[in-house]
């Protein structure tokens, strides 16, 4: 795909379904009683690696125009799948369902393509062994394949050394299998749609500061869950807007869940003109239609509780700080090196391929902005986030910018580039 300095960007749009609420949805419809409705479900690949993965299972699922509908047969419901479980690029699917499987009364391998197969999994074996499980890195490097032994669970209290929404609700879905009250304590608050969610379905969950407890044997009841926008998926524009000069737009319907909300803290304090419009629920959670301006930003700091709440927007933040005046921090981001690509590493390379002043820090990076971007020719390394962050750089700096293996925005976002161009004259 190839970007161009693009003309005001004008007019509103609604991007797609919250990604960790589309997976949430389907795995507790799977294992509640009756049908679970599910509106604006996101139909990105990540989402149909765990559609597939439940069916092959046994559970029924409908895939209509304007919502899903799953069928669910209750926790103790799921078959033992004929073959090997496939999350795809999926770390919330491998690491999710791992802890479910857990629980089961049959034996499992679940794997995914060559990006899992070298995301670390051991931040879920650990806690899964304590509890009882049997969950075995099948290359014996901590990392899927992992084949997985269904056991009886007890409850423990896992104190996580990561804020990491994956490992909490791994923990927290075998919590359902244990008898007693299963809790996870992490450092920082990550995003709690897993508690969220599981509270409508009927779970006794407990939220206190950073721990989250839920009690075993939940009896869960399938319900309408409305999806909301997915604001991952919102920042791409949101950046877009105030990077480009005269742009006004309206992303409508986007989650504004306070777990997930970091990227609006750091707008405002950047001195970006964004308006929260519309305030309301969506069930448990918070959603909003976002009004951006084209803003002159300026340099901030990112750090420590607030890593969790925008952890998958720092590539487009770090894009927004080279545009920025003045001298950007990024710090305690080390879980950007074990996501779908190591983001740190490839934010810094293409970043300085562009002409920005950036310098690699242990834990995250020194963003000198200010200076202007020019084009240049980047590979997305099949990361979906790189892909669509540096479109939009690439729209805001001079000359051409060209993106390799484009493609991969299918992930979590698929019409991303008819939606950009729907919005951009040029
Ligand atoms: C997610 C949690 C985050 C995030 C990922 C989705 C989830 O990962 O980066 O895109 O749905 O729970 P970590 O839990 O590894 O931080």
């Amino acid at each position: 795909m190839i970007f161009k300095k693009s003309t005001p960007l004008r007019g509103e749009l609604a991007v797609p379904g919250d990604k960790s609420i589309s997976h949430r949805a389907v795995m507790l419809g799977a294992l509640a009683k009756g049908t679970t409705s599910v509106t604006n479900f996101l139909k990105g690949a990540d989402c149909l690696s765990t559609i597939s993965c439940f069916e092959k299972m046994g559970i029924e699922i409908e895939q209509l125009p304007s919502e899903i509908l799953i069928h669910g047969k209750g926790l103790h419901g799921l078959n033992a799948p004929e073959t090997i479980l496939d999350a795809g690029n999926s770390g919330t699917t491998t690491r999710l369902l791992s802890g479910i499987l857990a629980g089961q009364a049959f034996c499992t391998t679940l794997t995914g393509d060559a990006s899992i197969q070298k995301r670390p999994m051991t931040r879920i074996i650990t806690p899964l062994s304590q509890m009882g499980g049997k969950i075995e890195s099948l290359s014996d490097n901590g990392c899927a394949p992992l084949k997985i032994t269904g056991h009886p669970l007890k409850p423990i209290h896992y104190l996580s050394p990561v804020s990491s929404a994956q490992v909490k609700s791994c923990v927290l879905l075998a919590g359902m299998y244990a008898d007693g009250i299963t809790k996870v304590t992490e450092p920082y608050l990550s995003r709690n749609h897993s508690e969220l969610m599981l509270r409508s379905f009927g779970a006794d969950v407990i939220s206190e500061g950073t721990t989250a407890a839920i009690t075993g044997n939940p009896v869960l009841e399938g319900q309408n869950v409305i999806v909301p926008g997915d604001i991952s998926s919102a920042a791409y524009f949101i950046a877009a807007g105030l990077l480009i000069p005269g742009s006004e737009i309206l992303i409508k319907d986007v989650g504004i869940n306070p777990t997930r909300d970091g990227i609006l803290k750091v707008c405002a304090d950047m001195g970006a003109d964004i308006q929260l419009l519309n305030k309301r629920e969506y069930g448990k959670e918070p959603v909003a239609d976002i009004l951006v301006k084209h803003s002159e930003l300026k340099a901030t700091v990112i750090e420590g509780a607030l890593i969790p709440t925008l952890i998958d927007e720092l590539p487009m933040l770090a894009v927004m700080a080279a545009f920025a005046q003045g001298t950007t921090v990024i710090r305690d981001a080390q879980e950007l090196k074990v996501k779908e690509s190591n983001r740190l590493d490839i934010i810094v390379q293409h970043l300085s391929a562009m002409g920005a002043d950036i310098i690699p820090t242990e834990d995250g990076m020194e963003i000198h902005g200010g200076k202007p971007l020019k084009g240049a020719v980047l590979d997305s390394y099949m990361d979906h986030r790189i892909a669509m962050s540096f479109a939009v750089a690439g729209m805001a700096a001079d000359g051409e910018t060209e993106i390799l293996n484009a493609s991969c925005v299918d992930i979590s976002y698929p019409e991303f580039y008819r939606d950009m161009a729907a919005i951009s004259a040029s």
